[in-house]
């Protein structure tokens, strides 16, 4: 079923494109916020996916930064996404970089960002998320928290340990977010000793205070500006830490040539159409290196049922987008998860799991 923001978003697009990209991004939170929506999906069961023990109505989710404060979590239900992760969020509010801090390249649909985690800080976004948690009927996708540090922060480890315990509990599954180019120093964390301490010390954390039943699986998510040394000594590092999955790909700060000068030289993380096959590569290369014994999520210049399936190929268990929207609109989701119930089944396979890691072999 098309809901009004589907409906809408052609007529709106140009005067979208006319303003700021944050002031567009702004806007467009707001009126998610109150437009009535459709809770009804209506997912090919082929697409239908377990992990970690949790059903997925289908494996095409929001990528973090969009809803970062966890205020329209239902909405994104509303246009067909099997789940949603919200974040970053950061243990005390905090500011961002000065804006402007989001800019735009029409013609390449790619985005870059230095938002520098602005958000509302974990005592708001939990209120949100239990407000979206007390939502009847429950839309039946999963929600995903993605979380940070403060700018101000020097003990990584105690911004990340105190979310993990106050959100964990409401999480499907959370993302330890050590990838994002505008925090200074925090891409430090993928040093394979720094790593590995965050990780064991996170997953003492949660074993303490999430319980036996059904503590979240934790994910990390990780750039795509990794060296191949650093990618075999993460992916090891992975499989020691016993951690549930990676998230591949952030933002990259590589600027392809063919970018225009105006956008090109802005400084941050870059998105789109232009990280599509460098996430790609790293998917699969991550997927050889675990085995495939480590679930991925894919993630980086999806805009067509064609991509997310060429992730999937790769290696990626399930994907998520964020730059395709802003160019796209929100009908692009149902156009991806349609597409994609008939690629696997063009391919001769009764449901997606099937086309795992196909192309890695
Ligand atoms: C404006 C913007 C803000 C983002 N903020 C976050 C964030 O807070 N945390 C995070 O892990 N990733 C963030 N990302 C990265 C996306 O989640 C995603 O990994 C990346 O953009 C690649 O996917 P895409 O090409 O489909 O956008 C942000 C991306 C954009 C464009």
């Amino acid at each position: 079923m098309t809901n009004l923001a589907e409906k809408f978003y052609p007529a709106l697009r140009p005067l979208l494109f006319r303003m700021e990209a944050e002031a567009a991004h702004r806007l467009t939170i707001r009126a998610l916020k109150v437009l009535p929506r459709s809770s009804e999906t209506h997912d090919d069961p082929a697409l239908r996916i377990t992990l970690w023990d949790r059903n997925f109505p289908n494996p095409v989710g929001l990528a973090a930064g969009f809803d970062k404060n966890a205020e329209v979590i239902a909405a994104m239900f509303g246009f067909g996404f099997g789940f949603v992760e919200a974040g970053t969020v950061t243990p005390k509010p905090q500011k961002g970089n000065p804006r402007p801090r989001i800019f735009r390249d029409l013609e390449q649909e790619a985005v870059i960002n230095r938002m520098g985690f602005p958000n509302v800080g974990l005592n708001t976004f939990k209120t949100n998320l239990e407000k979206f948690l007390g939502t009847r009927p429950r839309p039946n996708g999963l929600v995903g928290i993605n979380i940070g540090m403060n700018k101000s922060q020097t003990d990584a480890l105690k911004d990340y340990a105190l979310l993990v315990r106050t959100l964990g509990p409401f999480a499907d599954y959370m993302t330890i977010n050590i990838s994002s180019p505008n925090t200074p120093g925090l891409r430090n964390l993928q040093d394979p000793g720094a790593f590995r301490d965050l990780m064991s010390g996170l997953l003492l954390e949660r074993e303490k205070s999430c319980g036996k039943t059904m503590p979240p699986p934790l994910l990390v998510k990780l750039a795509p500006d990794l060296t191949e040394d650093q990618q075999e000594s993460l992916a090891h590092a992975a499989l020691d830490s016993k951690i549930d999955g990676l998230i591949l790909t952030n933002t990259t700060l590589e600027r392809p040539a063919y970018l225009q000068e105006s956008f090109r030289s802005q400084k941050g993380g870059l998105s789109g159409r232009p990280l599509t096959d460098k996430s790609t590569a790293i998917i699969r290369n991550f997927y050889r290196l675990t085995g495939g014994k480590l679930p991925i999520i894919g993630a980086g210049g999806i805009s067509s049922a064609e991509d997310a399936y060429t992730k999937i190929r790769a290696g990626a268990s399930m994907v998520q987008l964020y730059s395709a929207l802003v160019y796209n609109g929100p009908g692009l989701v149902r156009q991806i998860t349609g597409g994609l119930a008939a690629l696997v089944k063009a391919d001769g396979f009764s449901h997606i799991g099937e086309a795992i890691g196909k192309d890695a072999q």
